[in-house]
């Protein structure tokens, strides 16, 4: 567990950081950023609050801030026998899981509990899906129907997203895979956690503007979407072909192919690591609730693309319900929790047809350069085709 620094130094309150940071002679200003954004302080400034603190190490302050370097991973590797005799942490019980609640709403192929996620994950069995897709609270103070509390510490934040990451990566099986979407702020300190137990596929990034220009920054234009397997390769993986990206009034190329306009594989262009066709779902014929809501052709692409027919998917956090549907239509075993109100999500399953022939529609324009209604279009306006 990572500690904030001003709880380290025991300062209650903001007036009591003043006050402190005016005896050391720092800006609280100064203080108060690396307090709030979990960075380890610079060199002056640690050597000021060790100075007035005498009591207090270097290698306390670090390892309470969670800040360990390979110094003191190598001193306490030389000491570990003391340490862990020190320590003894009680073993850890395994395979001893509490049975899972009954589940407010069920289908032949998916359980929904409405519930925390830790309390449901710590009923399930070690190894037993075979892929997780997480969209976590991204802590950014939004107003979610649950009244969760989106405007955490970045240390208690980043405590708590090490939980559920770490009970995800225990019930994940062998083979399975792992995506988590997040901002790519975030993820950085997801991937720290993952890298520990699990392999790096890929960093997907998805072209979706999430905010407005900031002064002084660059423009954010994606989200990131982890893509992780538990072991060497995935028990499943279904490359999938996109059509040509084209004008969308004109069908004109958006890219200039020159000479290899005839080399480009008829079933279509390989998927990247960059994906620009998801579009964020705004409009209300495709809106089931207030607060975010995924679209369905990203969660159509993930599971399509890491599970087969009966594999088990499993979703931390169900806000609509987005997973839970595709994984429905798709034929997939599943199981939500939504620690909020899930009416919403049962509402969905009232009518799975609309959202089966959109899924049936993205099914239908993979895998080929041209749909029929692109052929059209350029045919029209005489663009080439293969
Ligand atoms: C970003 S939304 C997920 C949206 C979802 N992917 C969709 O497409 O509708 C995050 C959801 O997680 C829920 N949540 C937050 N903390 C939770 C917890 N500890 N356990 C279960 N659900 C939680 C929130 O209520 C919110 O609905």
């Amino acid at each position: 567990m990572k500690e904030d620094l001003f709880s380290i130094l025991n300062l209650n309150n903001r007036e009591d950081a003043r006050i402190f940071a005016k005896e050391i002679g720092v800006s609280v200003t100064e203080l108060a950023y690396y307090n709030d954004n979990c960075i380890y302080p610079d060199y002056n400034i640690i050597k000021k609050i060790l100075n007035y603190n005498q009591d207090l190490t270097e290698l306390e302050l670090k390892i309470r801030l969670g800040h360990i370097d390979s110094e003191i991973l190598s001193y306490l590797q030389k000491n570990v026998k003391e340490i862990s005799s020190i320590c003894n942490p009680a073993a850890k019980e395994t395979n001893v899981k509490r049975e899972l609640p009954h589940a407010q709403f069920s289908t032949s192929l998916g359980k929904l509990y409405k519930a925390d996620c830790l309390e449901i994950m710590d009923s399930l069995p070690d190894e037993s899906v075979d892929l997780i897709f997480a969209d976590p609270p991204f802590n950014l103070k939004k107003e979610y129907e649950s009244g969760v509390n989106d405007g955490l510490s970045k240390t208690s934040y980043l405590n708590w997203s090490e939980k559920w990451i770490t009970e995800s990566i225990r019930i994940l099986k062998k083979g399975g895979s792992l995506f988590i979407w997040n901002l790519p702020s975030w993820n950085t300190y997801t991937a720290e956690i993952l890298n520990k137990y699990l392999n790096l596929r890929h960093w997907i990034a998805v072209d979706i503007k999430y905010s407005l220009p900031i002064p002084n920054k660059l423009y954010p234009s994606h989200y990131s979407l982890l893509y992780y397997v538990k072991g060497d390769k995935p028990t499943s993986f279904n490359q999938e072909r996109l059509p040509l990206e084209i004008c969308r009034h004109c069908g004109g190329d958006i890219k200039d192919y020159g000479g290899y306009k005839n080399k480009l594989n008829t079933e279509g262009i390989s998927l990247t690591d960059v994906w620009r066709d998801i579009s964020p779902v705004r409009h209300k014929k495709y809106k089931n609730r207030t607060s975010n809501e995924l679209p369905l052709n990203l969660l159509e692409r993930i599971i399509s693309l890491s599970t087969k027919k009966g594999d088990m998917v499993f979703d931390p956090f169900g806000g609509s319900g987005t997973t839970y549907v595709v994984s429905e239509i798709l034929k997939r075993r599943w199981i939500g929790t939504e620690i909020g109100p899930i009416d919403i999500i049962e509402d969905r399953f009232k009518n799975l047809e609309f959202p089966s022939l959109l899924i049936q529609q993205i099914q239908d324009s993979k895998n080929q350069l041209f749909t029929e209604e692109m052929k059209k279009i350029r045919t029209k306006n005489g663009y080439w085709l293969s």
